[in-house]
Order: structure tokens, then C-alpha cells, then sequence
């Protein structure tokens, strides 16, 4: 790459339809072209700077640099984080909001979640002997039962229909405008309303002390107030759709040991380890969050670029992940290179970079590896076959599915045995 000269402009003066076309590849492609690891162009009409690899995430993610506001299209954030979430929050009242959340990763509640997450796996597979499922389909139910269960909330099936639906069309419309969006936005009204309800509930009669609702409810930020009833639902969101949104990964892992079953070592030394290590493999090589925004708040200079107040920078997570100096051949999917050392935390970014505690890196990172790693396990011992299908990811859907929702035909337990 060239670290001398400044960040090239892209010819022509705006780049949303091309970003739209090529979607996770539009940064990466272009950064390659130009040997590169920025360039300047604009998007949606606003002037951009768009960076990748290690050594951007370093400059991106330094402390009280940049802020999250006015960095990602509202439509994004009322979908995603949403008002008055952590994600909104700069400084002390983002380190005291964000403390909450790294205090609830503990192993002891790492380890309840591939727990619950197990016994939800096993209690669906049961009913996929001798039969085709569409993992897609089948994730959602799995994934909000696991995360109601893991914040201790209650799983009547009346509400974890409803809450799937709307959390995984909350996932799913992230990225796009027109029908599915405004039907995602519908959605998230009911969704908070639930959520203010368990909050109002959860401080009137209490809950488990021990349980991650009680933590969130009883939570004070800097200024030593509890968050409004308001706030505190988005935050319950905001952890329970992330945890569902593991369910694509999950999906993604089961892509990966079909698609890529050539380069898996039959026989996987100590099968954690290496669960594990595809986990890491999946969450590098697949597309899920394409890129992370920021505006400028401490203004810096960076290879001879000055970065004023106020400038909008875009961050290329998914060509990070895929940055060829740090990654060798990195579009061939090898579990093993995570075994092999430790991997630099400014080069493995799906889920953001930098602190965790003064930074926006994303505080379920590790419950992510640990469901993923378990995952893992559940679909290397399960036995299945894939039938004709289109295994196709489009692109330019952030983030995708396999074009036919990953079928996977599971083997009877009894022999004859069909659906
Ligand atoms: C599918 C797996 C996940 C992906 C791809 C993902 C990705 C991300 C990304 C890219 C960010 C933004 C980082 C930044 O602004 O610099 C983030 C932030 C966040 N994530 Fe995740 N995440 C996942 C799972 C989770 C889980 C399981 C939880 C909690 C249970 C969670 C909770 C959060 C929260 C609260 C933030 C805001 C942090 C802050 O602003 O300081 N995420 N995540």
C-alpha cells in the first residue's frame, strides 16, 4: 500500500449508486485498485472518507476522537441503536452506560448462554430428523427463546413469535429503504412498547437479583439517575437483538462446513479449539456489518491528511477483515490461521475495533465467539446433507442470507424414519 501520499479522490462526484451495486466489496476493491487504504469521494451527496485495515482502526478508534452521531443514515440507527442507546453516548456517560454491558459478559453468564442456547438447539432438532430445514427459518425461534431466556425473561410462545418477527425484521431491514424497512419500523414501535412494559414491570415487582434484566433495570448512568423507562427498553433491545442476529452467523457457519469443507481438517485436533477457530473464521470471512461510521470530534492529522471537526469517515470492517497484508490469501476460508497465533484485535473487526471500555467495540463479542463456538459443535455432530440449492450471498443486501435460506436435509435418528 502506499503510506506516502495522501488519500486519493474518486473521479466523478458521487459514489451511492456503485455503493449500492457492489455493496461490502465497494471500499475494498477500490482501495486495491489505487493501492490504497483510503480515498475521498461522496456518498448520498455528502462529502467521505473511507479507510481500511489495522492501522486505520487504530486512528478511527482512538479515544474521544470520533462520535457516532450523524455518522450512519437515520434510518440505520432508528433500526439498529436507536435514541438515547450507548451507542449515541460519547465520554463519561458512554464509559458508565458502556461499563453495564461489559459487566453482564462474566464466564459464568458466557457459559448459561451456550447452555440455553443448547437445550434450544437439541429441543429444535429433534423435530428435523428425517426432514429438509431451512436454517434461516429455523434460527429465529431459537435464537429469541435464547436470548429471553439469558436476559431471564419469560418465553410464552405468544411472545416469542412476536418478538423474533419484529427483532429479526429490525436485522434484516437495517439496510434497506421502501416496504420491508417501513414494516421493520412498524415493528420496533411494538417492540419498544413490550420492552418499556418488562422495564416498568421489572422495577415495580422485581426480578431474579442475579438475572441480566435486573442489571439493566437497576442500572444508574454518570449523572446517578436510573435511565428513563424509555432508554432502558432500547438497551433491552439492545441486547436482544444482537443476540438474535448471531443466529445469521450460525447460519453462516453451516454455509461455511458445506461450502468450504475442502479446506476443514477432517480430523480437528481437540474439537473447542478448533469450533472455535471456525467461529473466528466465519465472523473474518462472511458479511455482516459492512462498515462503521464516525465524525470527526478531536480533530487529527493522519499520513499527511489533515481530519477536521465534524468530517464524516467511514470505516471498511469488512475489508479489514479481508485486508491482504495482514491476512494471507484472504478470501479462502482456513479456520487453522486462528490457531496459529494469537489474532491482532485491530485486524479482526466484525464487530467493531478499539477499547471496549473507552470505545464503541461491541461488548458481545465474546457471548457472539461463545454461541458461534458452540454452534459449531452442535452442526459438526449433527448428521445432515445439503441438497440442491442456490448457495449464492448476495452482496448488496446488508447483511445477506444464502439465497435459499441454507437447507440442510438432517438424517433420521432411526433408520426410515421421515417427517
Ligand atoms: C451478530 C453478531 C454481532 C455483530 C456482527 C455485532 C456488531 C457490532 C458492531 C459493528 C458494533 C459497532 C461498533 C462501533 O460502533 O464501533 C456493535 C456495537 C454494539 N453491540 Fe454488537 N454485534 C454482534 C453481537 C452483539 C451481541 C451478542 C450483543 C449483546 C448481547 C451486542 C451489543 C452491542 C452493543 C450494546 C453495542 C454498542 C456499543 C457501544 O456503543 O459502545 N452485539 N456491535
Amino acid at each position: 500500500m502506499n503510506r506516502e501520499e495522501p488519500f486519493p479522490t474518486l473521479p466523478g462526484y458521487d459514489h451511492t449508486m456503485a455503493f449500492l451495486r457492489e455493496g461490502y466489496v465497494f471500499v475494498g476493491r477500490r482501495c486495491s485498485d489505487l493501492r490504497t487504504d483510503g480515498f475521498r469521494t461522496r456518498l448520498m451527496l455528502r462529502p467521505v472518507t473511507c479507510l481500511r485495515g489495522p492501522e486505520a482502526v487504530r486512528e478511527f478508534y482512538r479515544p474521544g476522537r470520533m462520535t457516532r452521531q450523524g455518522a450512519m443514515p437515520g434510518s440505520v440507527v432508528a433500526l439498529l441503536q436507536d435514541k438515547g442507546s450507548v451507542q449515541t453516548l460519547d465520554g463519561t456517560a458512554h464509559a458508565v452506560r458502556k461499563a453495564m454491558f461489559l459487566d453482564l459478559m462474566t464466564q459464568d453468564r458466557l457459559d448459561e448462554a451456550r447452555r440455553i442456547f443448547r437445550e434450544e438447539w437439541e429441543a429444535a432438532a429433534r423435530s428435523w430428523q428425517g426432514c429438509t430445514v431451512v436454517l434461516r427459518d429455523a434460527v429465529g425461534g431459537i435464537m429469541t427463546r435464547t436470548a429471553l431466556r439469558w436476559c431471564g425473561l419469560d418465553v410464552a410462545p405468544e411472545d416469542v413469535a412476536a418478538r423474533a418477527t419484529e427483532l429479526s425484521a429490525m436485522i434484516g431491514a437495517a439496510g434497506s429503504l421502501g416496504p420491508a424497512h417501513l414494516r421493520a419500523r412498524v415493528l420496533r414501535i411494538r417492540s419498544e412498547r413490550w420492552a418499556r412494559g418488562v422495564i416498568r414491570r421489572a422495577r415495580r415487582e422485581g426480578v431474579s437479583p442475579d438475572s441480566v434484566l435486573s442489571r439493566l433495570a437497576a442500572h444508574r448512568d454518570a449523572d446517578g439517575r436510573q435511565m428513563s423507562v424509555a432508554v432502558a427498553a432500547v438497551e433491552l433491545l439492545n441486547l436482544l437483538r444482537p443476540i438474535v442476529a448471531v443466529g445469521r452467523f450460525i447460519v453462516f457457519t453451516a454455509h461455511a462446513l458445506h461450502v468450504h469443507r475442502g479446506t476443514l481438517p477432517a480430523s480437528a485436533p481437540g474439537t473447542e479449539p478448533m469450533n472455535r477457530a471456525i467461529a473466528d473464521e466465519v465472523r473474518r470471512h462472511y458479511p455482516f456489518f459492512p462498515l462503521i461510521g464516525g465524525c470527526v470530534l478531536d480533530p487529527f492529522d493522519w499520513r499527511g491528511v489533515h481530519f477536521a471537526k465534524g468530517e464524516w469517515l467511514l470505516l471498511d470492517l469488512y475489508g479489514t477483515n479481508r485486508h491482504p497484508e495482514v491476512w494471507p490469501s484472504p478470501e479462502r476460508f482456513l479456520p487453522e490461521r486462528h490457531l496459529q497465533s494469537e489474532d491482532q484485535p485491530e485486524a479482526l473487526v466484525p464487530q467493531g475495533g478499539g477499547s471496549y471500555a473507552q470505545n464503541h467495540r461491541c461488548p458481545g463479542e465474546w457471548l457472539t465467539v461463545a454461541l458461534m463456538t458452540e454452534a459449531t459443535g452442535l452442526l459438526r455432530n449433527l448428521s445432515w446433507e445439503v441438497p440442491e440449492q442456490d448457495l449464492d450471498l448476495p452482496l448488496h443486501d446488508f447483511p445477506p442470507w444464502p439465497s435459499d435460506g441454507m437447507k440442510i436435509a438432517v438424517a433420521p435418528s432411526t433408520p426410515g424414519a421421515s417427517c
